[in-house]
């Protein structure tokens, strides 16, 4: 069977890295999660303290190594060599990384990365402008949402679940931000492709959500 390009986009906590891992593993394909990397971003700007400001954000991007390798199902994301996989899903890096996607030298150099990563196909690739803009040749084009309460409950959960002490309304408060931040934002906004299709997950499980999408790549 040939190998395709599977776009998926969708708003800060809408499932596509849960669902998106677990079908990419069903169809023997690579899972890059573009998310991952502007946070590696906003990572290594958080590691040189201080106020974030756009000047400070510009200075980490001509030097940074970002590293996604996606190997037994499982992502690893490295910053200049150093495994961040773990910190970089913090609050704190969450809080700031709209600011960090939204300036055009960040988008620059992680595009051209995300490009290169699926130049051989065989890849399910999820973020914001992926049907849009990374990869607008894209076989199969999936825009991924839910309601903001069922996505902030979701987030809340996973959080916990690692053992932070985080509360559901300012996770709700944070992610209504970001969706705000992310769709007005001057480069590449998060929309829906003309030609995606809409995936409303709001009530359906992990497993139904993933089997639509086997669907759409079969
Ligand atoms: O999917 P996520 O929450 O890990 O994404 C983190 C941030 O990165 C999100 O606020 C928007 C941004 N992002 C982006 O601008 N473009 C992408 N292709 C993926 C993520």
């Amino acid at each position: 069977m040939k190998k395709l390009v599977v776009a998926i986009d969708g708003p800060a906590g809408a499932g596509k890295s849960t669902v998106a891992q677990l079908a990419a593993k069903e169809l023997g394909y690579t899972y890059i999660d573009t998310g991952a990397m502007y946070r590696a971003v906003a990572w290594k700007v958080l590691q040189q303290g201080g106020e974030v400001t756009d000047e400070k954000i510009l200075a980490v991007v001509p030097d940074i190594d970002v590293d996604l390798s996606y190997e037994n199902g499982k992502t690893t994301v490295r910053v200049d060599g150093r495994d961040v996989t773990g910190e970089i899903r913090t609050p704190e890096v969450s809080h700031i990384v709209s600011q960090v996607a939204a300036l055009g030298p960040v988008r620059e150099k992680m595009v051209d990365l995300q490009r290169k990563m699926a130049e051989r196909g065989g890849v399910l690739m999820d973020g914001r402008d992926i049907a849009t803009n990374v990869l607008p040749g894209a076989d199969v084009k999936i825009y991924l949402t839910a309601s903001i309460a069922e996505r902030a409950n979701r987030r809340y959960k996973e959080l916990r679940e690692k053992g932070l002490a985080v509360d559901l309304a300012d996770i709700e408060h944070d992610i209504a931000a970001r969706d705000k931040a992310d769709m007005e934002r001057e480069i590449s906004p998060l929309v829906q492709a003309d030609d995606a299709t809409l995936l409303d997950t709001t009530g359906m499980t992990i497993p139904e959500v993933v089997a639509r999408i086997i669907g759409m790549c079969r």
